[in-house]
């Protein structure tokens, strides 16, 4: 076969093969296969040696058309993959607009922030001011000056964890209300939300801390009414209007009168259902008259100012009021129970 012959079998097949291909690298390694160093195309012009004089310029020009050619060729197909390649993309990758998006998940307040903040809210609104004190107390503010003396059985009523003899971890906000008189002459309104330790067993209603609010309020005159009304305000605005409440008589030593109150179950609404161990009642709070012993420990002249104080347990509240059966739920920052809120 001579070269023209060959050069135009080799344009009928590059032809041929062009037809096959359908992606870039198959285009790529034809133009190596015809154009490239070793191509079928050098390999032509290679064997140019051995022909005559005239037919040598004829066959190199035939040779270089066809480079030219096939080269042209092949841009226009890679052009033409390339498009389709891009509409194919953007057929892929096409944004459907009328889907529902997916909601950036927002933080969320811990049930027992949210409490906090709304008791303290409601106190603030009563005239209240918000009290602090340190978690580590010593023995005198969380016991002797609560009337609580040493190997007094009250002490006993509250597992306490001691750090060393003076040093304890309080077991009652009540503290603040001794800190607080230390520092200020009434008229005092007070609370002081806050955690609590006590050496309970780890179980659905007890964890070794948990949180209280404590309430004093001082000044002339001030009545068992007034903390009657207190609570009242507080128990219709945390736990709803129509909640039935009852002051049960009761004892704290740092108290005198006390009182403990109850709100109607919020399960069975007084019928008795085990929650409220079928008493129909659900005990939220501790209250009564500040003692007088109290007051005069903390340079109070009782004749003439009296008080009233309040406990009550924030963890209790955020679980009547999120029906939350396990108070340990509150602690283990578990995504699943925390996003409810
Ligand atoms: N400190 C009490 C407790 O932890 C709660 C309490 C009861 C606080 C009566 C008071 C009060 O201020 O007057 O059980």
């Amino acid at each position: 076969m001579d070269l023209k012959e060959r050069l135009k079998k080799i344009e009928l097949e590059a032809a041929r093969a062009l037809t096959d291909i359908t992606d870039l690298e198959q285009l790529e390694a034809l133009r190596v296969e015809f154009l490239g160093k070793k191509g079928r195309i050098t390999e032509v012009l290679r064997q140019m040696g051995k022909l005559s004089a005239e037919e040598r310029p004829q066959i190199g020009q035939a040779a270089n058309f066809l480079k030219e050619r096939l080269h042209n060729i092949i841009e226009n197909k890679k052009t033409e993959i390339e498009q389709e390649v891009r509409v194919r993309k953007m057929e892929e990758e096409r944004i459907d607009v009328t889907l529902p998006g997916n909601k950036p998940r927002l933080g969320h307040r811990h049930p027992l922030t949210r409490i906090s903040d709304q008791v303290k809210e409601l106190f603030i609104g009563l005239g209240f001011t918000i009290a602090e004190g340190p978690e580590i107390e010593n023995e005198y503010n969380n016991f002797e000056a609560l009337n609580v003396p040493e190997h007094h059985p009250a002490r006993d009523l509250q597992d306490t964890f001691y750090l060393d003899y003076n040093y304890l971890l309080r077991s009652q906000t009540s503290t603040v209300q001794i800190r607080t008189m230390a520092q200020k002459k009434p008229p005092i309104r007070i609370i002081a939300p806050g955690r609590v330790y006590r050496s309970d067993e780890l179980d659905a209603s007890h964890t070794p801390m948990f949180h209280q609010v404590e309430g004093l309020v001082i000044d002339r005159g001030i009545s068992f009414s007034d903390l009657k009304g207190t609570i009242e305000l507080v128990v219709r605005a945390i736990y709803g209007q129509e909640r039935l409440f009852r002051f049960r008589p009761s004892y704290f030593p740092f108290t005198e009168p006390s009182a403990e109150v109850d709100i109607s179950c919020i399960v069975c609404a007084g019928k008795g259902c085990r929650l409220c161990s079928e008493s129909g009642w659900l005990e939220i709070l501790g209250a009564g008259m500040v003692h007088p012993n109290v007051l005069e420990m903390a340079g109070i002249d009782f004749k003439q100012y009296s008080g009233f104080a309040f406990g009550m347990g924030l963890d209790r509240i955020a679980m009547l009021k999120y029906g939350i059966n396990d108070i340990r739920l509150l602690f283990e920052n578990d995504q699943r129970f925390l996003r409810q809120f």
